[in-house]
């Protein structure tokens, strides 16, 4: 019989039990389940809810029944539906009847709530410490880096020379921007939701404030309805998540294009490529792609549980029961690719020759002449056009700007005099750029230090 069975006069039809079950994936709270549990049953004691006695049984019989978990040996049915059932029946077969004390002042409602802002909780922390991995990573590589330049692009075209350092500094930025929301929303993760019953609260002189700081929370939700309604802390959650994705696949994909042969700007370590079934030559750059390919199933996750809470009316309903699978999802696809990025990031080698020669045969350096041209007092319009005509010239004779004569320089303007070697020269272009968060070696080293105190402070 099921622990709800009392009013009902048919057994369940076996495709409802199998639809409507969440065992196949919510086993994935089971820690959290018991945890919670725990704090509930001696609170109920504290309060003399139940008696000591009872509250020591149920607690052994918990961890026994999380051992079980653990270990596999427990049976965990579709008929009980859910982790919550499951445990509390597995529960009342280790101690027999005082086990459905346990439930006293509760619902599956408030319980669920509680364990995905448990689990959550501690994803967070994970996804945090991984952040940060990566962003040392990339440190790393950038301070090995310091004197490599390379074209920076945009539109994809060479745009101006940049310090590979100061490429590789942009993402340790934007994913310590991640990294800071994900830390804020833990504010809003971590509240208890325990004691809001099903939905409007319990009869029972419960603490909520106890079972609150049993288990480390920051405080006590403040409504019931909202308490067991809400999921915005998992949309939160996976909207951090979105934005972490969506800036690894950013990096993975010029881990991609700057490990063909086309760019050849980098190669990643063999340990993190694969090879092909039918190209011997072939190295594959597998996991960059991976996830870049992931970021699909991040977002939908994100847009899926939106549209799922919708147009729910309060409080609990079914259909949040939909809110588990794209979280584990999330939280597992995200962890399985910073595990990776780490390492992929600090054994990949920087083929600073090919990146330099990208730069010097190239016209990267031409907004410096511009700006050359500038500090001889002519209007940055006007030197522009001048620039212009002097790639086109340029262009049609085959020839880099560091290759014009003096002379073919004056055709274009009196005021070009031989210091202009020196000013198109990449270190003396990328060093021009010496304002505060440009690429001039001076600056990406100032971006080093704010690195190193951010990762001191989070
Ligand atoms: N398995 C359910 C879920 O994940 C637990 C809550 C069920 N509550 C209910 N009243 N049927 O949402």
């Amino acid at each position: 019989m099921k622990l709800w069975g009392g009013r009902f006069t048919k057994p369940t039809n076996e495709l409802v039990d199998e639809y409507g079950s969440s065992i196949g994936y919510d086993y994935k709270l089971a820690k959290f389940d018991i945890q919670g549990s725990i704090a509930h049953v001696n609170m109920l004691a504290e309060c003399e809810i139940i008696d000591s006695e009872d509250k020591d049984q149920i607690v052994k019989g918990l961890k026994e029944v999380a051992a079980q978990i653990e270990s596999g040996e427990a049976e965990l049915t579709v008929a009980n539906e859910d982790i919550h059932m499951n445990i509390e029946k597995l529960l009342i077969d280790q101690i027999g009847p005082v086990g459905g004390k346990l439930h006293t002042g509760r619902s599956r409602n408030d319980q669920v709530a509680l364990d995905m802002r448990l689990y959550l909780r501690e994803a967070v922390v994970t996804l945090t410490d991984l952040l940060l991995n990566t962003q040392q990573a990339l440190l790393k590589q950038a301070k090995e880096n310091i004197d490599t330049i390379l074209p920076g692009y945009t539109h994809l075209q060479r745009a101006q020379p940049v310090l590979f350092a100061h490429h590789l500094m942009a993402y340790v930025f934007m994913f310590q921007r991640d990294l800071e929301r994900l830390t804020d929303s833990y504010k809003r993760i971590n509240r208890s939701p325990l004691g809001a019953g099903a939905l409007a609260g319990t009869s029972f002189a419960i603490d909520r404030e106890s079972v609150s700081e049993r288990l480390g929370f920051d405080g006590v939700t403040e409504n019931s309805l909202d308490s067991v309604s809400d999921r915005d802390f998992v949309v939160e959650f996976l909207s951090d998540a979105s934005l972490i994705i969506m800036h690894l696949s950013r990096l993975s994909e010029e881990l991609v294009q700057y490990s063909s042969a086309e760019f050849n700007f980098i190669e990643l370590d063999d340990a993190f490529c694969t090879g092909s079934s039918m190209m011997p030559q072939k190295k594959n750059p597998d996991i960059p792609e991976l996830v870049r390919g992931k970021t699909g199933r991040v977002f939908g996750h994100l847009t899926g549980m939106l549209t799922t809470l919708k147009g729910l009316p309060l409080a609990y309903n079914k259909d949040m029961q939909e809110d588990k699978e794209g979280m584990f999802d999330t939280v597992e696809t995200l962890i399985g690719a910073l595990k990776l990025f780490a390492p992929m990031i600090e054994t990949m080698t920087v083929h600073q020759d090919v990146m330099y020669e990208a730069v010097a045969k190239d016209y990267s350096n031409a907004t410096d002449l511009a700006d050359y041209l500038v500090g001889k007092d002519i209007p940055f319009r006007e030197s522009h056009a001048i620039v212009g005509q002097v790639v086109l010239y340029g262009i049609e004779h085959d020839k880099y700007l560091m290759d014009f004569t003096l002379d073919e320089f004056q055709q274009f303007s009196e005021s070009i005099t031989d210091d202009i070697y020196h000013a198109l020269s990449p270190s003396a272009v990328v060093n021009a750029r010496d304002v505060e968060g440009g690429t001039a070696k001076v600056r990406v080293e100032e971006q080093f230090m704010k690195a190193s105190e951010m990762f001191n402070t989070s």
